[in-house]
Order: structure tokens, then sequence, then C-alpha cells
């Protein structure tokens, strides 16, 4: 047993769409959130700035003595997951675009991808995409400007909804049948996603599977917190905290959103 927490991070608000699946299956485990928001979006970023980034927000979180990092963010994970794993002698779990699934299920042989471009640039993304999906169609789309309009709030604004339209064309007009989601902040943009596409299009985001796979790694470990208690959640954030705390505010949990000048 193990009451350490399970620290978190991500270039802003995007991860708690994991933290929250996180903290529903383990209820008895104390989380520890970093979200980097001043330095956000890390998709627009070079690999050496997003590994740069990855091993302070990592450090913070090794100073705070968790227990397994979980990497929140696919461009973190795409970028610099494997630098992470060889240097620090922690367990990481990371999140990429579910395209093995997709390609998986798909009947129209189309599987359309919105994330960011430091994620569809990524050696990562490219090679799991030839290994698991190269007898289908990715149609990639960098999300260019979502990332910035959910940190600041506006998930359900004009803009969103008028810049998805245009990135939802290319996927519609190749026919997909599955819409991955490579970003852990569109998540939030569900309610749009849903009014502009058409039933039958599948939207999938793996932040289950990546809670499904900490608890996995911590029941091996046996690391897992008792239950006893409900776990306790800390959020760092590095700009005004507003945002963070309306997204978490509908959500369950004793929560404590910190200002942190990091
Ligand atoms: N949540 C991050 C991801 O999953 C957003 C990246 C960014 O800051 O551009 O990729």
């Amino acid at each position: 047993m193990n009451n350490l927490p399970i620290g978190i991070f991500d270039s802003g608000i995007g991860g708690t769409s994991v933290w929250k699946e996180i903290a529903a299956l383990m209820p008895g485990e104390d989380t520890l959130y970093l979200a980097d928001s001043r330095n956000a979006p890390y998709g627009e970023r070079t690999g050496e700035e997003i590994i740069a980034l990855s091993v302070k927000n990592t450090e913070w979180l090794l100073v705070k003595q968790c227990k397994i990092i979980v990497v929140a963010c696919n461009t973190a994970t795409t970028n610099a997951i494997t630098y992470l794993r060889d240097q620090y002698p922690i367990p990481f779990i990371g999140i990429e675009p579910a395209i093995k699934p997709a390609a998986l299920h798909s009947k129209t042989g189309t599987v359309g991808v919105l994330a960011t471009k430091g994620t569809l640039a990524s050696r990562l993304f490219s090679t799991t995409s030839k290994n698991h999906a190269s007898h289908i169609r990715i149609v990639e789309q960098e999300g260019t400007g979502l990332v910035s309009l959910i940190e600041s709030g506006r998930m359900n604004s004009g803009e969103v909804r008028e810049l998805l339209k245009k990135y939802l064309v290319p996927m519609l007009d190749a026919n997909m049948d599955h819409l991955v989601l490579g970003c852990t902040h569109f998540p939030y943009l569900m309610p749009v996603l849903k009014e502009l596409l058409p039933d039958h299009i599948k939207i999938i985001d793996c932040g289950e599977a990546v809670a499904r796979q900490t608890l996995r790694m911590l029941h091996d470990s046996e690391q897992l917190a008792g239950e006893e208690d409900p776990g306790r959640h800390q959020f760092f954030t590095n700009v005004d905290p507003g945002v963070l705390h309306d997204i978490l505010a509908g959500l369950p949990g004793k929560k404590e959103v910190n200002y942190l000048d990091f």
C-alpha cells in the first residue's frame, strides 16, 4: 500500500479530463495536478521545448513525492515520454491519440484525428499510425487555436464553433466514421462537436483507458492507496485559477486550487 499522491501534469486545464477519470476510478487516491497554463499551448512549441517543460513539470511532481506520474497531455507524451522514462526511475503513464481502437472499429476505413501540431509531427504518432492503422485512411487535422480558446474558458464560443466547422470539413468529406480526440483539452469541446457532427460518427477520447492503465500499474506494483478515506485533490496553476475553478466546480471530490508562481 502507498498513500503518496498520483502526480498529473498538462500544459493547462485539459488534463483535468483525465484527472476526473482517475479520481472516479480510484476514489481513495490523493492526486496532485500541475497545470502549466502559462506555457500553453505546448503544441506550437519545438520538440526540445516540450521536453524541457515536461522535465520541469516532472521534477516539481517528484519533489512532492508522487508515486507515479500521469502525463495527461498528448503533446508532452508523444514528444517527451521516452526521454522522461529514460531519465527518471518512476513509472510514467502517457496518453496518445487512440487511433488503434478507431482503426479496429472503422467501417468506412477512414478515421479523423484532431490533435496539436506537436502531436501530429511527433515520431511516436507516426510510428503508432504505421503500426496500427496502415490499413485505413487517417485524416489528420491540427486544431490550431482551440487549446488557447479552451484555456480562456471559451469552449462553447462562436470562435470555437467556427474553427471546428472548418477543421471537420476534410474529415467529413473523406467519410470518417470515428473522430479521435488527440488532445486532452478537446473533451471540453464535446457539446459543440456533438452539435456539428452527424450522430453515426463516434468520438473517441481515451481518458478512461488512461485511468484504467494507471490503476493496473499501481495494482501490479502494490502501490494502491487504502480506500477508507476519500482522496484529497490538489491543483496548481501558474495563471489566474478562475477557469480551472469553473471546470472543477461541477466535478465531485475534495478539491483545492492553488496559484503557483512556476
Ligand atoms: N492537453 C494538451 C494535449 O493533450 C494540449 C497541448 C497544448 O498545450 O498545445 O496535447
